[in-house]
């Protein structure tokens, strides 16, 4: 099916009838930038996060774990270049004082302002003739940082200004020595964490792409400098295996190789991973830097403490570092891009979510024929009880009739509904005792499978 914007529109709003993602604050008017994640959103994302920490973690030798705190010291960003470089081009309306991404407006009006100094930025703002949405006049445009600040503890004084972290990678790089130490890894190796960051976006946008508190997940994989272009591709090729794991269509996805005048200030080279989104078409789902020894270096020389590796053979060096790094809202958004669909069935236009078993909220559905039917309950609740020991993410669902259990089910992706009717009862034609219904969600198709058999069926 052709997808567009009106495609977006529908997914956001099956998201929130569906209980998948919530507005932040909502019943006091929403705060902006922030969106909270309902129990079928809850499922997805613990879903995404479990198998990419199962592929890029457990199912290999080389990559350890780490769970950092948020809160670090400020003299983490000072040395990492986030308090002099982190910045994104504000404007403001000079009536109204509302605030826009400069860079923003001008891609709107058609002008790529990737890479431009701000006075080049006002030039173009000029010569476009550009004004804020409602019409009123822009002021020249000036460097805004995206760390949101707090204080610590009762400390008044710069001693207690910390930033929330603008990227989980500060953690792993300030414990880069602390896991060399108790791990003893070969190089390469990467260390991986997944957790919040927070970036005081200027313009939150587009549902989750664009938030000011999301998640990501990231691997620094430390390299010697002379191997890092084999590794990069090495790691290239297993950033295209995952995204084909979520269920990606490979058209959907294009790898952009970010050019030199737009670098973040710690990269050398980087490949933004774009998604193809409907409506909005490409647009960044990942970003895999070439760090360098940028951030091991800066930690070194402002903390004193040497971050070198030393070989078996007593040989020191400072590694450089690769970088994938991944937003799960970002991945949540375009799983639910693809796996949106709508068909014709029965007559009836139905939308459904076509995610991969290993992502959806709900592995299957159990449901008796009908609720008032006690010895039909039992059964079903019998069947319940095994899927659910075995698969845990698993729905009783007695709502409704069957028609409208079906399309419930459709719609948040469970992949089989199981009805457990008067066949499974023998009541009817003894040879089906102890048999159900399995429907498969994508093409309406049903067929018996004995109980016994079911574990096996749906693995
Ligand atoms: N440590 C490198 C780093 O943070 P980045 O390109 O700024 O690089 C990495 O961010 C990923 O984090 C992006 O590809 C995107 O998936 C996600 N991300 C970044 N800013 C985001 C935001 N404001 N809202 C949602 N996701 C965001």
């Amino acid at each position: 099916m052709e997808k567009s914007a009106d495609t977006m529109e529908k997914i956001v709003s099956l998201c929130k009838r569906r209980g998948f993602v919530f507005q932040g604050s909502e019943i006091y008017g929403g705060l902006k930038g922030t969106w909270d994640l309902g129990p079928l959103g809850v499922s997805l994302n613990n879903n995404i996060k479990r198998e990419w920490w199962k592929m890029f973690v457990d199912n290999r030798e080389d990559m350890y774990g780490l769970d950092a705190a948020i809160l670090m010291n400020a003299k983490v960003w000072e040395a990492s270049g986030h308090v002099a470089g982190f910045f994104d081009p504000l404007v403001e309306d000079v009536k109204t004082g509302e605030r826009f991404r400069a860079d923003h407006l001008l891609k709107d009006a058609g002008v790529d302002a990737d890479g431009m100094s701000l006075e080049e930025i006002d030039a173009e703002i000029s010569k476009n003739n550009l004004k804020s949405p409602k019409g009123n006049d822009l002021s020249p445009s000036r460097q805004f940082n995206m760390m949101f600040e707090s204080r610590i503890g009762a400390t008044a004084g710069p001693e207690g200004k910390v930033y929330l972290r603008p990227e989980t990678a500060q953690g792993i790089f300030v414990n880069f020595k602390n896991v060399v130490d108790t791990m003893s890894p070969k190089i390469p190796f990467g260390i991986a964490q997944i957790g919040k960051a927070f970036r005081n976006e200027i313009a939150p946008r587009e549902f989750l792409f664009r938030v000011r508190e999301f998640e990501q997940m990231e691997i620094e994989y430390f390299v010697k400098e002379s191997d890092w272009e084999a590794e990069y591709e090495k790691l290239r090729l297993d950033i295209v295996k995952w995204h084909e794991h979520l269920g990606l269509a490979a058209e959907n996805i294009r790898e952009y190789e970010v050019p030199e005048n737009d670098l973040a200030h710690y990269s050398k080279r980087t490949i933004d991973f774009e998604y193809n989104y409907p409506g909005k078409g490409f647009d960044e789902l990942a970003g895999f830097a070439y760090r360098t020894d940028h951030d091991l270096k800066n930690h070194m020389d402002a903390s004193g403490q040497s971050m070198e590796y030393i070989e078996p053979d007593g040989s020191r060096f400072l590694p450089h570092v690769l970088e994938p790094s991944f937003g799960v809202g970002r991945a949540i958004t375009a799983v639910l891009c693809e796996a949106y669909t709508e068909d014709e069935m029965n007559g009836e236009v139905r939308s459904f979510l076509k995610l991969p078993a290993h992502l959806a909220p709900y592995r299957v559905a159990v449901s008796p024929l009908l609720k008032n039917k006690p010895e039909l309950v039992d059964k079903a609740r019998t069947v319940f009880g095994l899927l659910k020991a075995e698969f845990g993410n698993v729905a009783y669902d007695e709502n409704g009739n069957i028609g409208k259990r079906y399309r419930r089910q459709d719609e948040i992706g469970t992949p089989y509904c199981i009805v457990i009717d008067f066949e499974t009862l023998g009541q009817e034609k003894p040879e089906l005792a102890d048999t159900v219904t399995v429907r498969n969600r994508d093409t309406g198709e049903q067929e018996r499978v004995a109980i016994a058999d079911l574990l096996a069926y749906l693995k």
